[in-house]
Parts: C-alpha cells; structure tokens; sequence
C-alpha cells in the first residue's frame, strides 16, 4: 500500500468511526429503503406534472425525426402550431413593462422539484439561451443573440405581434425548435409574454443600447 492508499483508508476508518458514534452508518439507524427515497424525491411536485410526460403531435414527430422532420412534416407541424389559439393580454397591450420583462429573461423559477412557492412567479430563463443585455455576462448561445432586437427591426404591429407569437409557440415558426412553447405550454402569462416583447422592442430597454 502506498501513502496516499494508506492515508485514504486512515480517513475512510475515521469517516466510519465518525458516522457509528453519530449514530449514522455504524449505529444501527434505519435508513429509506431505495423505493423510499425515489417516492419522497417526487413529493411536493406540481399538480398535474405527469402530463408533461406525454408528447403531444408535434414532440412525437419531432422526435421521431431527430428534428429533422421531412418538408410535409415540417409544413404540417408548423401549421398545426400556427392554428393553435393565441391568448393576448387582456388589455390588448401586446408590448409591456420592459424592467419586469427583464427580471422574468433572468429567472429560472418555475417547473422544477421544489419550485412551490405559490408566491413566486413562473420566468422564461431566455438568458439560458440568448443574450440579451450586453451587461448581462452570463446567457447561453443556443438561440440567436437577441441584443439590439428592437433597434434592428424596428416597432412595426407585424413586428410586435410575430414577437408575442414566437414567444407564445415557437414552433408556430420552427418545427422543431429548441424555444419552449411559453404561452401554449401555460409556462408564462400573456401579460409575462407582453413584458418580455417591451424588453426586445422598447427602445429604452437595455436589449436595444
Ligand atoms: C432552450 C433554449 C431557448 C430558450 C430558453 C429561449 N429561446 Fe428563444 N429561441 C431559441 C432558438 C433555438 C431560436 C431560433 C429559432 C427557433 O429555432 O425557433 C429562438 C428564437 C427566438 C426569437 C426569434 C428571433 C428571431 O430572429 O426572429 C425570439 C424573439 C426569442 N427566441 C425570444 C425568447 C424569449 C423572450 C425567451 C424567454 C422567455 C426565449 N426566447 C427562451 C431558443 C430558446
């Protein structure tokens, strides 16, 4: 045995002593069986999580295809998508607060084990995958680069609302795109959508500096 063999086994036998005189390991404590510990892992789970389980017609034939649907697949998926309803704000404003937009692209709250808190809004975790901000030093690269977004394309109504669709059901334009279908999914409100087409279009945003 050599010495660094010798010192990992000197610091398993402390490790174990330390457990047995905690009661731990060594005490006799009775631990979860493993049934037990995977059924508590799931306690506390959103109502109604198992529906996410299930592909609809659109993650079937995507999957099936590896993303890559032949162009009848794509054309219907797109369709079907594009046909879906739509729910805007009920104030018809289709472009929001961009500061709450920007709080909601910063959060990742929502839809995971342990995201309870009934207080706590659902966010869009758009940084995950676009950069948006310049300031903002962490965003991930899997979606286009969304800086400058308004000043690009300019506020025209065809503008605003191909926004709010695309962030609603991205796959209303991408048959199998990565975007997650925030508004058809019910991951985000229509007013949470309004906010985050204010942080792309407002040009006092800081997306469009
Ligand atoms: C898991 C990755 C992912 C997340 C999260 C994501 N997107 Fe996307 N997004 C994409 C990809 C990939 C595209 C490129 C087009 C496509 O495949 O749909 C895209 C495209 C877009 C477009 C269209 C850009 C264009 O040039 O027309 C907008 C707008 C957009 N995303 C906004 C958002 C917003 C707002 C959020 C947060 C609520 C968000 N995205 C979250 C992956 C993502």
């Amino acid at each position: 045995m050599n010495t660094k063999n010798l010192l990992l086994s000197a610091g398993a036998v402390a490790f174990l002593a330390a457990c047995g005189s905690m009661g731990g390991l060594g005490g006799g404590a009775s631990f979860p069986s493993a049934d037990q510990a995977v059924a508590s892992s799931w306690e506390n789970i959103p109502a109604g999580w198992e529906k996410r389980l299930v592909q609809d017609d659109t993650q079937k034939t995507c999957s099936a295809a590896r993303d890559k649907p032949n162009k009848a697949d794509t054309e219907r998926v797109e369709k079907m998508n594009a046909a879906m309803p739509v729910v805007y704000p009920a104030s018809g404003k289709l472009v929001g607060d961009w500061k709450k937009g920007e709080a909601i692209a910063q959060s990742g709250y929502g839809l995971r084990v342990g995201d309870n808190n009934p207080n706590r809004e659902t966010g869009g975790n758009c940084y995950a995958c676009h950069q948006m901000d310049k300031k903002e030093l962490s965003f991930g690269t899997l979606g286009p680069g969304l800086n400058q977004y308004g000043k690009l394309r300019g506020n025209s109504e065809a503008i605003v609302k191909y926004t709010y669709d695309k962030i609603y059901n991205a796959q209303a334009f991408s048959a199998c795109s990565n975007m997650p279908r925030f508004g058809h999914n019910g991951i985000l409100k229509p007013e949470q959508i309004a906010d985050l087409v204010g942080l792309l279009m407002d040009p006092a945003s800081p997306v469009n500096q």
